[in-house]
């Protein structure tokens, strides 16, 4: 039987996407081991395969279809914009993705005036402002830190993530707008939906019932 392999996100999405396959009947013995330096985990019996990567690798993983399923955050999804499917909302790793700054930047935004946005998410903060805003920006790609693009000058605004709103408040910034919700997502790859449909769909099944079990 040919594996079905699973992408999953390091850090922060990890432990608990692990802890969900658990709950659903999938797992993979040292994949939650956080000082293993291996990297594919497999379960024999299930014909499945797991391996960690960088957040923003796994829609590519799953597009190139060197992984058949992928669990990533919604950032990453938009950010990366790769064809794949995004097939089930995880609701973990909920957090939104804001345009936010001093309460001072509110003025910039309205006047029509140009200004930078400093960011993680270039493609995610140009759709906003161009798309949704009409809006023409100077966009500034950093790779983190981002509340401190408009502390030190660099940018009026950042377009970032905002989880528990603290590191905002203890750097004296706010949520200037809401861009859009995120949270954790199982995407496939387009390919593997179709000739695999029969395991993905079971699998993606076992995880819906594990969520309805986590929130009953
Ligand atoms: C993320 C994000 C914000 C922070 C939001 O950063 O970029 O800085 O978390 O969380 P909060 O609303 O709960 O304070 P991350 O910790 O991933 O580090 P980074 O700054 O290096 O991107």
């Amino acid at each position: 039987m040919r594996y079905l392999t699973i992408a999953l996100t390091k850090g922060r999405l990890a432990q608990e996407t692990l802890s969900l396959f658990e709950a659903a009947g999938i797992t993979s013995a040292g994949a939650d081991d956080t000082k293993t330096r291996k990297l594919i985990f497999t379960n024999e019996e299930m014909g499945i395969r797991f391996f960690l990567a960088k957040g923003p690798d796994v829609p590519t993983y799953v597009a190139y279809g060197a992984a058949d399923i992928g669990i990533v955050g919604r950032d990453t999804i938009l950010e990366e914009g790769r064809k794949i499917y995004e097939v089930l909302d995880l609701g973990y790793g909920a957090c939104r993705m804001c345009i936010c700054g001093p309460e001072s930047a509110a003025a910039i935004l309205k006047s029509g005036d140009q200004f930078r946005v400093a960011t993680k998410y270039p493609n995610i903060a140009k759709d906003y402002f161009l798309n949704r805003r009409h809006q023409t920006v100077e966009i500034i790609k950093l790779s983190g830190s981002i509340e401190l693009a408009p502390i030190v000058g660099l940018s009026e605004v950042i377009c970032d993530i905002v989880e528990t709103g603290s590191t905002l408040r203890e750097n004296g910034l706010t949520v200037l707008e809401e861009v859009c919700p995120l949270s954790a997502r199982v995407v496939v790859n387009q390919v593997s939906m179709k000739m695999e449909n029969a395991r993905i769909t079971e699998l993606i099944t076992r995880l819906k019932e594990a969520l309805d079990k986590k929130c009953s």
